[in-house]
């Protein structure tokens, strides 16, 4: 199979993490005998530097002329402690899903048996726990019209959601249900916004054409504490913009690390595939950062591209490395390796394995 993908590694930890997933990418390509090939084009604060905007127009058409966007992180801290910053790298971020249409944001958290001591939370509430989110990412209050009124003193941020922008993702997250453990949690804030009574309208209506389904109904600050308390009971939680950046950040803590969320944007045309965590500055140049997400982000983009065999191989050699404690500093301080070595163990992995057609 021959894809052309888009590689924006923008800033922080980005480049490194990156250059791990596209070495491990490499190695299905080599396994496989596909053809990867990979256009880099700049997005965030290194876009900014370099051309004063953090999604410049070549870079939206070299995502354009891809099948799939592969993406690092953005962010750089001389920005976040200037809220009247007239560009900030986030934008660039926004700006992306916005244009590229990517309105359904997939992030999967699993726990992994040889981490579960890692988490915050108590082993036996965690064990298990198996669930994803699916998370509108084009509409809501982010893209609302925003302001200030009168003298500046009042602000605001509008949040609107249409049938259309429900449905769409609605029916993503009914399928993805429908293959796993049958269950639809609808999270949202019924009792108190508008937008979040149509959602359940919606949702409820859709109800009925997957009879297998069974669909439930959480109030966000419910949510967020069920997350906690009873993480076992979600398997595919749908939830509109905001509360769905909250609560996957929540979810993250049950499976240890940040370092080893993926996830998937899926729209109409592409899709873009990125870790969950973001860009680390701390860590920058270093080469400690946990490639895992991004790696992991990867097999997601073969799982779009119908590359079953190929994404599981590449979650196989990840567990493996985890399983055997060749991990980073964030989850392995006792013993902990460089970014790139845990890159070429999973390359490694997927070299020496026996593919059976
Ligand atoms: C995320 C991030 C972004 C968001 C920020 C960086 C704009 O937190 O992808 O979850 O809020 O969507
Ligand atoms: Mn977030």
């Amino acid at each position: 199979m021959n894809k052309k993908i888009a590689v924006l590694s923008g800033d922080g930890i980005g480049p490194e993490v990156i250059a791990q997933a596209i070495k491990v990418l490499d190695a299905v390509a080599q396994k496989f005998n596909h053809q990867f090939e990979y256009t880099n084009a700049l997005a965030g604060a290194i876009a900014i530097d370099k051309t004063g905007n953090p999604m410049p127009d070549e870079t939206l058409q070299v995502c354009l002329e891809s099948d799939a966007i592969l993406f690092g992180a953005i962010g750089d801290p001389k920005y976040d402690n200037d809220p009247n910053a007239k560009v900030r790298p986030e934008q660039g971020l926004l700006k992306i899903r916005k244009e590229m249409g990517l309105f359904c944001n997939i992030r999967p958290v699993t726990t992994y048996e040889s981490l579960i001591g890692k988490s915050p939370l108590k082993e036996e509430r965690i064990k298990g726990a198996d669930l994803v989110v699916y998370r509108e990412l084009t509409g809501g209050i982010y893209f609302g019209e925003k302001g200030r009124k009168g003298d500046g003193s009042v602000a605001f941020d509008n949040c609107e959601y249409s049938v259309g922008e429900i449905e769409r993702i609605a029916k993503l997250a009914f399928e993805a249900a429908q293959a796993r453990r049958k269950k639809l949690t609808l999270v949202d804030k019924a009792n108190v916004l508008e937008t979040s009574r149509l959602w359940r309208d919606v949702v409820k209506k859709m109800a009925s054409q997957y009879p297998d389904v069974e669909v439930d109904f959480l109030f966000v600050d419910n949510a967020a504490m069920q997350m906690i308390v009873a993480p076992t009971q979600f398997d595919v939680i749908l939830t509109e913009n905001m509360f769905g950046d909250i609560i996957s950040d929540e979810a993250s803590v049950i499976t240890g690390s940040l370092g080893l969320l993926a996830s998937a944007s899926i729209g109409a045309k592409t899709a873009m595939f990125e870790p969950c965590h973001g860009s680390y500055p701390q860590a920058a140049g270093k080469n400690i950062a946990n490639p895992a997400a991004t790696i992991l982000s990867a097999a997601m983009m073969l799982d779009y591209f119908k590359l079953f065999d190929e994404a599981n191989l590449i979650r196989e050699a990840v567990q493996n490395g985890i399983d055997k404690g060749l991990s980073t500093i964030d989850i392995n301080p006792e013993n902990p390796l460089s970014t790139t070595a845990v890159g070429d163990i999973v390359a490694n992995y997927i070299a020496e394995s026996v593919v059976t057609a």
